[in-house]
């Protein structure tokens, strides 16, 4: 038995790209229902994104959301960089002309949207299952889900991918439409969130022989701590114990003697990739977010990315049911894309700069020794460092 509903935009994905889409068209009076595949809790359970650039902050606050964000997340004016048993300064305020970032991480971020959309009685079903895309070619497409032994349609205008790296929607696309670009990088990063004191209250990325760390946090009593580790290794042959351990030795003598360890409340690997989908539309469907392209986490582009997506694709809706114009809907892949090859670019560089590789031969080790003195020789190279980090204009 099929029951069917009507709604303007279909939405697959209750991540912060579909959440923050839905609650944006929402306050604009278009009507739209998400369709998440797991439960609230399992949603939230997922340690990611801690670093938001303006642009994204901006959007949350005209989503009606950024109102914890704003009492408690942190503004951070620079972050650090260690090499060579050192470690220098990147002053992103001073650099860019007084921009920032904010650290608040994509859990809370994500609470926050579920908030909003719950006061404003916004339509998200999770536990969607088999979600299937219909039509999509059409100016009729449609979803079906399962919902314990019943199936349900729903009818729309268009249907909104934010599904992710795995989910369905990229996947319903012919494969002769689309193009992928895809890189995947020899290592992992381990992560460990703790409630301890963070080493620093900055972030700092370290350079080191044994590979990268990343020492970054959640607020004034929770770490977030991150290792490169091999493709191989599992969480279970990483002990707390192993992982502080390992951490230190790549840090600066001075920033491990100060730091506070203590038990690891969530311990995950999270592979590296690149990847990008060309074009992010076909027919009445548009991707956004990891459903259509992925970065290594390494310049804290990924959230931010789908942000920017969805800041164009929110105009291109609003402008289409406001008054018809569908120049923006036309233009969305590729300005989306545009901005995310950015971002591709800036997150295999950083990425380059600071890890390990295990196929490295000595000169390409000289080269990236060369590219850290060459940044902190230069003000116009820190300030293209800069310029990236914060986000560049939508
Ligand atoms: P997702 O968060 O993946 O959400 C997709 C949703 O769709 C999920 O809830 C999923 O359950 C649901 N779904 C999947 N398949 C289906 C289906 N078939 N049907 C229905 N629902 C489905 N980015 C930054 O900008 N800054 C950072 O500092 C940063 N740090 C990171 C650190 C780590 C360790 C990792 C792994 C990522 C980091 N990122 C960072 C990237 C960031 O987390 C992602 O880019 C972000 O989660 C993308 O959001 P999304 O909503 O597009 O996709
Ligand atoms: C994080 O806090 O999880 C984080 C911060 C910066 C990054 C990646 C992850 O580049």
């Amino acid at each position: 038995m099929t029951s069917a509903i009507r709604t303007q935009v279909g939405i697959i994905g209750g991540g912060p790209s579909g959440l923050l889409l839905s609650q944006l068209l929402h306050l604009r009076g278009i009507d739209n229902v998400v369709l998440e595949k797991h439960a609230r809790e399992y949603v939230l359970g997922r340690i990611r994104a801690g670093v938001l650039e303006h642009g994204f902050a901006e959007l949350m606050r005209e989503a009606q959301a950024g109102e914890r964000m704003d009492r408690e997340g942190q503004i951070h004016e620079g972050f650090f960089i260690a090499h060579e048993g050192g470690q220098e300064r990147i002053d992103l305020h001073a650099l860019t002309g007084g921009k920032t970032v904010m650290v608040y991480g994509q859990t809370e971020l994500t609470r926050d949207l579920y908030e909003a959309r719950d006061r404003l009685g916004g339509k998200v079903i999770h536990n969607a299952e088999g979600v299937q895309l219909h039509e999509i070619d059409s100016a009729h497409p449609s979803l079906t889900y399962r919902q314990g032994s019943e199936t349900r349609r729903i009818d729309c205008d268009f249907i909104v991918g934010c599904d992710g790296f795995h989910g369905v929607s990229r996947q319903s696309i012919p494969k002769e439409k689309i193009q992928t670009f895809e890189k995947i990088f020899p290592f992992g990063w381990l992560g460990v969130l703790s409630r301890t004191p963070p080493v620093s209250s900055e972030l700092i990325y370290a350079n080191h022989e044994r590979g990268f760390a990343l020492c970054s946090l959640r607020s004034s009593a929770l770490s977030r701590y991150y290792i490169q580790v091999p493709l191989s290794d599992t969480v279970e042959e990483w002990s707390d114990e192993r992982f502080f351990d390992e951490l230190k030795h790549r840090l600066p003598a001075e920033v491990a003697s100060s730091m506070v360890t203590g038990p690891s409340i969530e311990k995950s690997i999270a592979p590296l990739r690149s990847f990008v989908v060309e074009p992010m539309r076909y027919g009445n469907l548009f991707l956004a977010g990891d459903a259509a392209h992925i970065v290594p986490p390494t310049g804290a582009r990924g959230l931010n990315t789908a942000g920017s997506d969805i800041y164009y694709l929110y105009h291109a809706l609003v402008d289409h049911y406001s008054s018809g114009d569908d120049r923006g809907l036309e233009s969305y892949s590729s300005r989306a894309l545009g901005r995310v090859w950015k971002g591709q670019r800036f997150s295999w560089w950083m990425t380059k700069l600071l890890h390990r590789f295990p196929d490295d031969s000595p000169y390409d080790r000289r080269l990236q020794q060369t590219d850290l003195a060459y940044l902190f020789s230069s003000q116009r190279a820190l300030a293209s460092l800069a310029e990236n980090y914060v986000g560049l204009p939508f």
